[in-house]
């Protein structure tokens, strides 16, 4: 099949642009509100882009708490959404006022970052420390202003557990990230292979 994007004729009972993206890694975003709350939400418009410095980037529909923190206080984290940490992941995905902290929310412990100020979540194996660097709001249709923004932050400082590290390299099946499909469904990679580049 073939349908047009813009007018997004797809027939189908559910639009299946997110389930065709895939797997999408889940970034875990935690940043304090101006209030000092600690605010933490999974965002799967999220990914890497950037290695020399290394800067890392989530897309928020409508402007959250997460952009919002981020924007006004220059700093956040990304922690590693992993497969035991599934069910804490999806309540902090709730939809909850400024003035709660959704670490203590899903039963997590915030464990002090090095270079910044928002915590990371101690029960992750991998976190990222980033300074914000700018926002950039996408367009919507015909020259309107759109609903979605790409967040960009620098990675400054990186936590990985030792314990996931095997002969010097990152062992991803210790670590069991979870990733997200398109619809209620997630992947999760405990199994790789290799391939060499010609
Ligand atoms: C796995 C998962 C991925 C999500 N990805 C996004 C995303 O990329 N962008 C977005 O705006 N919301 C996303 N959401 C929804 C937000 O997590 C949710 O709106 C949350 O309440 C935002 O919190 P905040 O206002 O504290 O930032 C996702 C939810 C889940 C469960």
């Amino acid at each position: 099949m073939f349908y047009d994007a813009i007018a997004n004729t797809h027939g189908l009972e559910f639009d299946p642009f997110k389930a065709l993206v895939v797997p999408r890694p889940i970034g875990w975003i935690s940043t304090l509100g101006k209030n000092g709350v600690v605010n933490l939400a999974p965002y799967s418009f999220f990914n890497a882009v950037g290695t020399d410095p290394h800067y890392v980037m989530f897309s928020s529909g409508g402007r959250k708490d997460s952009q919002r923190n981020a924007e006004e206080t220059g700093e956040f984290v990304c922690s590693l959404a992993t497969y035991d940490l599934r069910d804490a992941m999806n309540r902090t995905s709730q939809h909850v006022g400024p003035e709660v902290d959704e670490m203590e929310l899903a039963g997590l412990t915030p464990a002090p970052s090095k270079l910044v100020a928002p915590p990371r979540v101690k029960e992750s194996p991998v976190a990222f420390e980033c300074r914000y660097w700018r926002t950039i709001n996408l367009p919507g249709h015909d020259g309107e202003p759109g609903t979605h923004s790409i967040i960009l932050g620098k990675v400054v400082g990186v936590h990985i557990d030792d314990a996931a590290i095997t002969d010097g390299k990152v062992d991803v099946t210790k670590l069991k990230p979870i990733a997200r499909l398109g619809y209620g469904d997630y992947a999760v990679i405990d199994e790789v292979f290799t391939l060499t580049r010609p």
